[in-house]
This record gives C-alpha cells, structure tokens and sequence, in this order.
C-alpha cells in the first residue's frame, strides 16, 4: 500500500463524492476510482459501500479513515521536521492572533531576537485555525492563539487567561463606569463580534462568555477582523468585546471599561507541532516567560 492510496481515501471520504475528491487531488475521476479499488484489492475489503451518492463508507472504511488520517499528518509533520533540521541557517516562523500585537507579543520578540540573534525571525497574522493548518503545513513553527484545537498533530501549551474588556465610544453611556461592566448591562447593545470566519474563532469565545451567564445580546454583528470591529466602535456603531491587550491599540475615540465577570477571560496558548522539539522553541517559550516574570505576570512554567 502506497501513501497516495491512503490519500486518495480520505479524499473521497471527506469530499463524500468522486468529483470533488478528484478535483481536490487535481487528478482524473478514473484514475481516482482506480486506485480506490486497487485498494480495496489490496486490502481484501469493502471500504466504500457500492452504487452510494453521496459516498457511504462500510465499517471497515470508517475505520480505515479514523487511523488514515492521523497517518497522514504524522507524514507532513515529519516531512517539515526533517527540512527544518537540513537547513543551515536557524529560522522561526511565528504565527499570531492581530490582538495578541497590541499586548505582549512585540516584547517577547524582542526579548527573542536579542537572546538569539543568529536565528531568523518571520512573523504572520492569522487566526488560530489558520494557524493549525499552517502548522500541519510546515508554513509556521509555533502559534500563539486563543482556541483549544482537539488536532491530535498538535501539541498546546496553555500561556495564561486573560481578562477580556468593553471597548466603547467615549460618548457611550457606559464610558462612564469607570469600575467596570457586566456582561448582563451590554445585552440591549449592539455587540460586534470578530473574527466572522474562520470559526470556531474569538467570536464565539465573547458568545459563550453571555451564554456562561445565561444571557443572549439582543443584536450581534459578526465583522472580518479586530481593526474593523474597533472601527466600528470608533464610529458609534456598537461595543465590542475584546483581550485586554487590545487596550495597546490607542484610539482616540474608543475607551476600555474592565468586563467584571469573572468568567470573561481568553486563554492565550502556545501552539507547536507534536514532536517538535527545536531549541528555537524552547528559546521562545523562555522568552514568553522572562517577558511574565518582568512584568509580574503569574503563570506555571512548561517544558517542551
Ligand atoms: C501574552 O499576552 O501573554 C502573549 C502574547 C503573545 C505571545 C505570547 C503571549
């Protein structure tokens, strides 16, 4: 068996549908049947249940799937693991969530790059599914991100918990409460949730910070990204909810009112691939943490 049957397979069980799987593998539909069957010959089985639109796996191919997949992905990871060790030059590609730049993010790179100076420093924007993906990929070496993946290829390490705030228009009734606000004064707002997509994304952490307190905004409006949303509130277009770092992004006409409950916080994790071990992670998790002990940050302290 060939690692482009295993593949092909998932193709066509993900895509439920020749066409699309074909189109996908950016192959012929023919030679994709072929190979299914030259599979199922192999193996001596059944994997996709005859004559099924969409396509309908046989037990044997849901199974098949469940342990083709996570081969897969241990095969690109080892493909970028190995790359990464071959090249000469020392580079680490940094995958980050907009509201993280606004917080703590510019002092550890900083602290990063004088404590290794040799090593090549990239950094991305995007969000923490993207960074998943770009992972899996070898397109990053580490993410930092807000949402617990359940992809087993990836390894997370949970940094803090941050404390979300209201960003409001100075004019907004609640710009007043210098003290703070609850989540149960903001439901006749208008909320601008961000990002719209990919999900599961920050947005649906603010959703589930009212759904923790059973209680439901009357109006939410989902926009592409942070700098819009703060826009937005700028404008006098609604509130948004957002990590306290945020505050870093000073505009002149927003202010931030501390959220009082205490279940609105965002984690912030360290997202790796599973079985990198580089030292340039290593000097970055350190990195993370010196920036906490400067600045009396409490935290727990992780190796790789
Ligand atoms: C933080 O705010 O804790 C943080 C930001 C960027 C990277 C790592 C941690």
């Amino acid at each position: 068996m060939e690692l482009r049957h295993l593949r092909y397979f998932v193709a066509v069980a993900e895509e439920k549908n020749f066409t699309r799987a074909a189109e996908r593998l950016h192959i012929a539909q023919p030679p994709l049947s072929r190979q299914i069957q030259q599979l199922e010959e192999m193996l001596g089985v059944t994997l996709i249940e005859k004559g099924t639109r969409p396509v309908k796996l046989t037990e044997a191919g849901h199974f098949f799937l469940a342990h083709a997949k996570p081969l897969l992905d241990q095969v690109g990871e080892l493909k970028s693991m190995t790359q990464r060790i071959g090249k000469l030059e020392r580079t680490l590609s940094v995958g980050f969530v907009a509201s993280t730049l606004y917080g703590l993010l510019p002092d550890i790179i900083r602290r990063y790059r004088d404590n290794n100076p040799e090593v090549e420093v990239t950094l991305h924007e995007m969000t923490t599914v993207e960074q998943i993906k770009a992972l899996k990929e070898g397109r990053i070496d580490v993410g930092f991100g807000r949402l617990k993946s359940e992809d087993t290829s990836i390894r997370r390490i949970l940094l803090r918990e941050e404390r979300m705030v209201v960003a409001a228009f100075p004019g907004h009734r609640l710009a007043g409460s210098e003290n703070g606000v609850r989540l149960v004064e903001l439901i006749h707002e208008s909320i601008l949730v961000y990002p719209k997509a990919p999900r599961p994304s920050f947005a649906d952490q603010v959703l589930a910070a009212f759904n923790h307190a059973n209680l439901t905004p009357e109006s939410v409006v989902e926009v592409r990204e942070l700098q819009i949303a703060m826009g937005l509130v700028a404008a006098g277009q609604g509130l948004a909810i957002v990590p306290e770092s945020v505050q870093g992004m000073h505009h002149r006409n927003v202010v931030y009112r501390k959220l009082i409950d205490k279940h609105a916080v965002s984690p912030i994790f360290f997202s790796i691939r599973h079985m990198d071990r580089s030292p340039e992670l290593e000097n970055m998790l350190a990195a993370v943490y010196a920036i906490y002990d400067d600045l009396g940050i409490p935290h727990t302290k992780e190796t790789l």
